[in-house]
């Protein structure tokens, strides 16, 4: 089966490109191509598409290839760029491949091109692959050092805490009968003590989520930890969303709290994130737990945003994939939700409608027949 390539030929003779393209689709390749002859052609294609390979003649009237190869590599591309030439002598050659172009060709010795294109695209997808995994690197460098400053953060927070939180309890219950309080003071202290409560909860599901590593599974609880993460995820929904519990499963999982966390706030800020602000009373997220004849329990995490578009419905999950603007997303959410599941034995996938809603499911091992705690639903 041929190959697709997408081709931008840098070209003023429609023979000499036709000759190009002729010997590419006998080197195997299906190739789509653009053909132009100026800097400015070339500036508006590399904005607005995306290309496989470029393919230059060495000299034009109002450009030439290294003029143009300075210019993709101003954008920061990596593009296996070729430079295809009548004549050239030994140090324009030189001056080319020190300048950093992949090859350079002879129009009368055109058959090495198919095997050279191959070549180059080889060595870009390593090139490509090796950045991802350093981005990769990085990131969870960056994401390893974040939770343990989260995590010291809130082992610094607990104590004080504590004496707040008792000697509210102290002025509300006092040992000896004294002083009657006021109403309004009374109810002062109260709201004081429930802000204290949000606190240790917040300080809670921070420490789940930076818990060192620890790949042992153990055994869950999904509601738990579904109504934990829905605690953290709140402020993204609540004024988008209603929220609507569905708990049926009835047996622990086995795997691990902190990832597990992770995956379902990744899975609920991602549904809220799908839904425009301002219509809370029409949308909805609801979380659904069921029980499965195959010894699972399956997590669905449905919302009624815009959808996602079938043939974008596996990219999805590739890393640093994302349609959300710079600052909002970085597109690894559901690749450390898809690695982090895998982890435990589970499944992640996805099903969708444009403009109506996604669902994401989740499959777990069961642990054994016990039974979790069931919350009503609501
Ligand atoms: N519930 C959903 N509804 C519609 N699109 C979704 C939904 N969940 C994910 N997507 C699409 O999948 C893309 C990738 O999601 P992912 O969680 O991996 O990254 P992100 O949300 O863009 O960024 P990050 O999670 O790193 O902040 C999103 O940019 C969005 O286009
Ligand atoms: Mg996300």
């Amino acid at each position: 089966m041929a190959t697709p390539l997408r081709l931008l030929l840098i070209e003023d003779f429609e023979d000499d490109a036709l000759m190009v393209l002729r010997e590419l689709r006998r080197g195997g390749y299906d190739v789509t191509h653009t053909r132009i002859e100026t800097p400015e052609a070339l500036t508006h294609a590399l904005d607005t598409s995306t290309w496989d390979a470029i393919i230059a003649d060495y000299a034009l009237p109002r450009f030439d290839a290294l003029a143009a190869f300075a210019l993709v590599q101003r954008r920061n591309l990596d593009i296996p760029f070729l430079i295809v030439s009548g004549q050239i002598g030994e140090e324009t050659a030189v001056a080319a491949m020190r300048a950093g172009v992949h090859d350079f060709l002879l129009k009368d010795r055109l058959s090495r091109l198919g095997p050279a294109v191959a070549r180059e695209l080889r060595e870009a997808a390593v090139r490509a692959e090796r950045r991802k995994m350093q981005e990769q690197l990085l990131l969870s460098d960056r994401l390893a050092s974040l939770g343990l400053l989260a995590a010291s953060v809130a082992h610094e927070i607990n104590n004080p805490l504590s004496s707040l939180m008792a000697n509210l309890d102290f002025a509300l219950n006092p040992l000896e009968p004294g002083v009657a309080l006021l109403p309004e003071q009374e109810q002062a202290l109260r709201d004081s003590m429930q802000c204290a409560e949000r606190i240790r909860d917040i300080i809670r599901d921070i420490k789940v989520f930076s818990r060192p590593e620890d790949k042992q599974l153990g055994t869950l609880d999904v509601h738990r930890v579904l109504d934990s993460s829905l605690r953290m995820a709140w402020n993204h929904i609540f004024h988008r969303a209603r929220v609507v519990k569905d708990y049926a499963a009835r047996s622990l999982v086995r795997g691990r709290e902190a990832p597990l966390g992770q995956i379902f706030l990744n899975l609920l800020v991602n549904a809220a994130q799908a839904i425009p602000e301002g219509k809370s009373g029409t949308q909805e997220i609801r979380v659904v737990t069921r029980q499965e004849e195959t010894g699972h329990v399956r997590v669905e995490i449905h919302d009624t945003g815009q959808g996602i578009p079938p043939e974008l419905r596996e990219r999805i999950f590739e890393p640093f994939f994302t349609t959300k603007p710079v600052g909002v997303g970085t597109g690894l959410g559901l690749a450390i939700c898809r690695r982090l599941i895998t982890e435990m034995n589970g499944e992640l996938g996805v099903d969708s409608e444009l403009g109506r809603g996604t669902v994401f499911h989740l499959r777990l091992p069961v642990a054994r027949e016990e039974s979790a705690s069931a919350p009503p639903t609501g």
